[in-house]
């Protein structure tokens, strides 16, 4: 058993503590709860004026942005693709996670999906500091969950030896290939 006990808070460098709070707030509700602001750095004492903002993200968690006005522009890393760093929060059903797309469309902002990953849907746009952020809803059922963990293992040794992409799960992902293919072929006529 985990001796954790969730996740306490997540931090990620943002552009501009302010626009960013107003982000979170504007577009997903999330409320500002605390700041911590120092000219040094409390974990290893060094100077580097920073400012900590802490927003409630629901269900007891925690989402934190640094500003640091004395450190180089903000960048990412540019060898992994823009898909892949996420980070993504719980909605509580499609329906939700419909009314949350409709809710950030209407704020002018591009979203992506809903893509169904078999055990849950996913919307995905970005942040003004371009963190990608993802919307899911559950919608597995327990046998599918226990399926998945019983593959798990096996899918982990199989990755690790052959680099390719095992295929106990991929009825997963059937209705997201489906619908590429569905486009590609729109594209195609
Ligand atoms: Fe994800």
């Amino acid at each position: 058993m985990a001796i954790t006990f969730g996740i306490h808070h997540v931090a990620y460098r943002c552009k501009d503590a302010k626009q960013t709070v107003e982000f979170y707030g504007d577009v997903l509700g999330m409320e500002y709860t605390t700041a911590f602001a120092e000219d040094h750095v409390p974990s290893t004492g060094e100077y580097d004026p920073y400012m900590h903002v802490f927003l409630d993200c629901g269900n007891g968690n925690v989402l934190a942005f640094f500003e640091l006005p004395n450190q180089k522009d903000m960048g990412r890393d540019e060898n992994t693709p823009q898909w892949v760093q996420h980070i993504a929060f719980r909605v509580n059903s499609v329906d939700e996670l419909l009314a949350a797309k409709a809710r950030v469309e209407a704020k002018g902002i591009d979203v992506l999906g809903p893509t169904d990953h078999g055990i849950f849907q996913s919307i995905y746009f970005f942040d003004p500091n371009g963190h990608r952020v993802e919307l899911a809803a559950d919608t597995g059922t327990a046998e599918e969950l226990a399926e998945l963990k019983r593959v798990a293992p096996d899918m982990l040794e199989e990755w690790s030896r052959t680099k390719k992409a095992p295929q106990h799960a991929a009825w997963l992902h059937e209705k997201a290939r489906a619908a590429h293919a569905a486009a590609k072929a729109r594209i195609g006529e």
